[in-house]
């Protein structure tokens, strides 16, 4: 079957990378996807994400099966309403939410009532919008530091504040209420903080049945030891230590078979994968967020840990028929290592040329922020450049060998963290 993919960072490669080994794949087209899916299938760099009549007439003219979407944007700007209301696609085969699902990551405010409704565990909390800021301060008056305020909507993962006295999140909250972002700052949910050790679960959901993926942790900020600001991610390990079967019992039972619930009950046809942000507060899970995709960098990890037909998983997961679907898992560990360039997540320089090696069988290089110049050269082209991705008998094993290709490859200004993985091992 003709397939097209939505994205284009490290997490849509590996998505591709994933569909391209199916029997069931035919053409692979990736919209606008980035120089190292160019062996996987057909980019098109001139097609945008939001650009829904582009991606139509594309799907059209290819006659496109099953469609996947890799990003948050188009989900919750509403790209499988637009197919759903062309009378030629009401059946498109889609992965990922309608508008009404992608609420889930699209709005705090709606997620946190959410969970609220549906009895899933979560820091307490209450929402805030513009000409409430008094109300707003005196909340925050009866919480106890470090604060956690959070932008309603989008806000390319930069809406979040964890505020360590009560004055900079006083003044943090007047600041968002006035715009700080933007109309995602219009509301802003103020929460109770949580202490403890964050995973990543990932459910795949047909609507009406799922199946959890490989459990992965990310690395989001910048510096060693978790410090320094949060970035796009710079890491994941897959699987997760803390995440034994008797804490992914309470996960399934209290989150993800509520959530699933939940949301039938609401009337949203959720076909698409959710990725539910849990702390690990003593043992107990709480969400933090949920998002309506894969993440990234964890999906680098996730791919290489799922076996089986993945064209196959996709086709049922947006056909409503997951039924006696079983997950493959890899029993080896994966872990992902991102190069990023100088400066990210502030401002960085583009543009310089990129050497890449030769892989061994246990390894893999995602591209994220690459470009081909006019002469053909492969170069930077964002914060985020590339993936070493690698699997291992153990978590040491596969960061050895993810430390060994990022040494090889080489660009001006390459920065990494050295340490991802290291809380695990501490607890292991
Ligand atoms: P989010 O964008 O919602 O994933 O939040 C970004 C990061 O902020 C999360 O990955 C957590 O590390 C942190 N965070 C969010 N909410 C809380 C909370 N209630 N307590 C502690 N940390 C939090
Ligand atoms: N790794 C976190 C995210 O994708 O949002």
């Amino acid at each position: 079957m003709n397939i097209l993919l939505l994205g284009s960072g490290g997490r849509e490669h590996a998505l591709a990378w994933r569909i391209a080994q199916s029997a069931q794949c035919g053409q692979l087209f990736i919209a606008p996807g980035n120089p190292g899916m160019t062996e996987l299938g057909t980019c098109l760099p001139e097609i945008k994400v939001n650009d829904f009549a582009a991606i139509e007439a594309l799907v059209r003219r290819e006659q496109i099966e099953l469609l996947v979407v890799g990003p948050e944007d188009p989900l919750v700007n509403g790209i499988v309403d637009h197919f759903r209301a062309i009378g030629d696609f009401k059946e498109l085969p889609i992965v990922g939410p309608d508008a009404s699902g992608a609420r889930l990551e699209g709005s705090k405010d709606f997620s946190k009532a959410f969970m609220q409704r549906h009895n899933i565990p979560t820091a307490a909390y209450r929402s805030f919008r513009v000409g409430q800021t008094d109300e707003a301060i005196a909340f925050l008056h009866t919480l106890r530091a470090p604060y956690v305020l959070k932008a309603d909507g989008l806000a390319a993962g930069k809406g979040v504040i964890i505020a360590e006295t009560l004055a900079e999140a006083e003044s943090e909250l007047r600041e968002m209420l006035a715009g700080r972002f933007g109309a995602a700052s219009a509301c802003v949910v103020i929460e109770e903080f949580l202490s403890g050790i964050e995973c990543s679960v990932f459910v795949t959901s047909d609507g009406k049945d799922y199946r959890i993926l490989p459990v992965a942790k990310d690395y989001k900020r910048i510096g060693e030891g978790d410090t320094g600001l949060n970035t796009g991610g710079m890491g994941s390990v897959s699987p997760v230590v803390f995440a034994d079967d008797t804490f992914m019992a309470k996960v399934e039972e209290r989150v993800v078979s509520r959530t699933l619930a939940g949301l039938r009950a609401e009337g949203i046809d959720y076909r698409g994968f959710i990725f539910v942000g849990l702390m690990n507060v003593a043992g107990e899970p709480y969400v933090i967020e949920y998002n309506c995709r894969m993440g990234d960098p964890e999906t680098e990890s996730v791919m290489l840990r799922l076996s089986g037909d993945f064209v196959e998983l996709l086709m049922r997961m947006a056909t409503a028929s997951l039924g006696d679907y079983q997950i493959q898992i890899d029993p080896r560990v994966a872990t992902t290592v991102v190069l990023v360039s100088r400066g990210y997540p502030g401002s960085y320089e583009k543009g310089f040329e990129i050497t890449l090696p030769e892989l061994s069988n246990e390894c893999l290089i995602f591209h994220a922020g690459t470009v081909i110049t006019a002469e053909g050269k492969l170069v930077t082209n964002g914060g985020r450049v590339l993936t070493a991705s690698c699997y291992g008998d153990n978590i040491e094993q596969a960061l050895e060998r993810c430390y060994a290709l990022a040494d090889e490859i080489s660009f001006e200004g390459k920065t990494l963290r050295r340490d991802i993985g290291a809380d695990l091992l501490e607890l292991m």
